[in-house]
């Protein structure tokens, strides 16, 4: 039946295909070398440890592990524990359990944000971040952000200072997607300083802060967080397995109960089962190990990648250098499209994301954002040489 059969809500009225997801099927054919994706290295997946932990918790609680049940207190204290390690004191009760850190954005935007109404956000950004903005209809203010340090400050305290105040503003801490970068340590207190100042709830959404491959971890801006005007956001995504659809938001206490009745209208509850494997993960010490063993492979991946685009790139483009999480972000010369490069490439059997995907106003068309987690060694350099070739058939033309 065609669409307009039948009476949308405005808001279903306006939304967009996915410009990624429509690009992500030419990436699924086998003979493709996938560059586009963003997920973590499936071969260090845990599955024989989550195996025999949702068994565990499957013999041990029987029935009771596949009911509907209220947030497992265990995983809430578990997180607040794990989130004072990071620089961040906090409870269970200031911990809520989410489906990843796209829900906790789905859940903040709907707490704060009317039709209409500012909010901020990196001119360049995850797309989840456009569609919990831009795609609630906010007026959206965006911030330029710097390849080696991260989002502006200046810019972040014009934005809030401006007339009216925006209801939030979001902002992507360690491993930037698609960017690569990390808010520089020095503008972490900052930010939070800023917030706290003008009033503006700040949204952190940190899903790749657990996966560092150099350099030592940063308290992320929530650890300067005196005023509670903080939201942190955390996911099992990147850090465990994107399947199990797991996260949390770090939020004041009072707020939880308005939390928890706006969730309601989404999905009722997390999984009981998924909740419970994951505590059961955690108590067994295996998140460290996991951790290290992931990041290493993704850190030698990402070395491959960079190498690759040394040896192909080098004389035409720029790309970030990243300390941790799993994308790279290449910027070309001024002028070349590469929305219009990817059927090309696809002709060539490589995929990447081309970067407008990225930015409200569709600029950064000369950019692309690069996956090097979940690729093996050789395919990343036979994808970056495909990549190469592309660009200069581009470039000659
Ligand atoms: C910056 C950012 N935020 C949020 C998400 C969504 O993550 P989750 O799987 O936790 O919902 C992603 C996923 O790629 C992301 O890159």
């Amino acid at each position: 039946m065609p669409t307009d059969a039948f009476r949308l809500s405005r808001v279903g009225q306006n939304l967009q295909r996915s410009v990624m997801r429509d690009l992500l099927r030419f990436a699924v054919d086998p003979n493709v070398i996938s560059l586009a994706g963003g997920l973590p290295a499936s071969e260090h997946l845990p599955l024989d440890d989550l195996r025999e932990c949702i068994d565990l918790v499957l013999s041990r609680d029987g029935p009771k592990a596949l009911q509907y049940s209220p947030q497992h207190l265990p995983l809430r204290a578990w997180i607040a524990e794990y989130m004072g390690s990071k620089g961040v004191p906090c409870t269970a009760e200031e911990i809520f359990i989410t489906n990843g850190n796209q829900h906790g954005l789905a859940i903040l935007s709907r707490l704060f944000l009317d039709q209409g109404e500012p909010a901020v956000i990196e001119e360049v950004t995850f797309t989840g971040i456009h569609q919990v903005t831009v795609g609630r209809e906010a007026e959206v203010r965006t911030l330029p952000t710097d390849l080696d340090s991260g989002v502006c400050v200046e810019s972040f305290a014009e934005a809030l200072k401006a007339s009216p105040k925006p209801k939030f503003a979001v902002l992507i801490t360690d491993f930037h997607n698609p960017l690569g970068v990390s808010i520089a340590e020095e503008k972490r207190a900052e930010l939070a300083a800023l917030a706290a100042r003008y009033g503006v709830p700040l949204i952190e959404d940190d899903p790749y802060a657990p996966l560092r491959f150099r350099g030592g971890a940063i308290p992320p801006i929530k650890a300067h967080d005196e005023a509670g005007m903080v939201f942190y956001l955390g996911s099992f995504s990147k850090m465990l397995a994107p399947a199990l659809r797991l996260g949390w938001i770090a939020a004041p206490a009072d707020l939880m109960a308005r939390i928890t009745t706006l969730r309601e209208s989404f999905d009722l509850e997390s999984s009981t089962l998924f909740q419970r494997a994951v505590t059961e993960f955690v108590d067994r010490g295996l998140l460290e190990p996991h951790l290290q063993r992931i990041s290493a492979a993704h850190g030698a991946r990402r070395d491959t990648m960079l190498a690759a685009l040394e040896r192909h790139l080098s004389d035409v483009a720029r790309w970030s250098k990243p300390e941790g999480g799993v994308f790279v972000w290449v910027s070309l010369p001024e002028g070349l499209e590469t929305t219009e490069m990817f059927h090309r490439a696809i002709e060539k059997q490589v995929a990447y994301i081309p970067g407008g995907v990225f930015s409200v106003d569709g600029s950064t068309k000369n950019a692309l954002r690069l996956n090097f987690s979940n690729v093996t060694p050789e395919a990343i350099d036979d994808g970056v040489q495909r990549l190469a070739t592309v660009i200069r058939q581009a470039l000659h033309e």
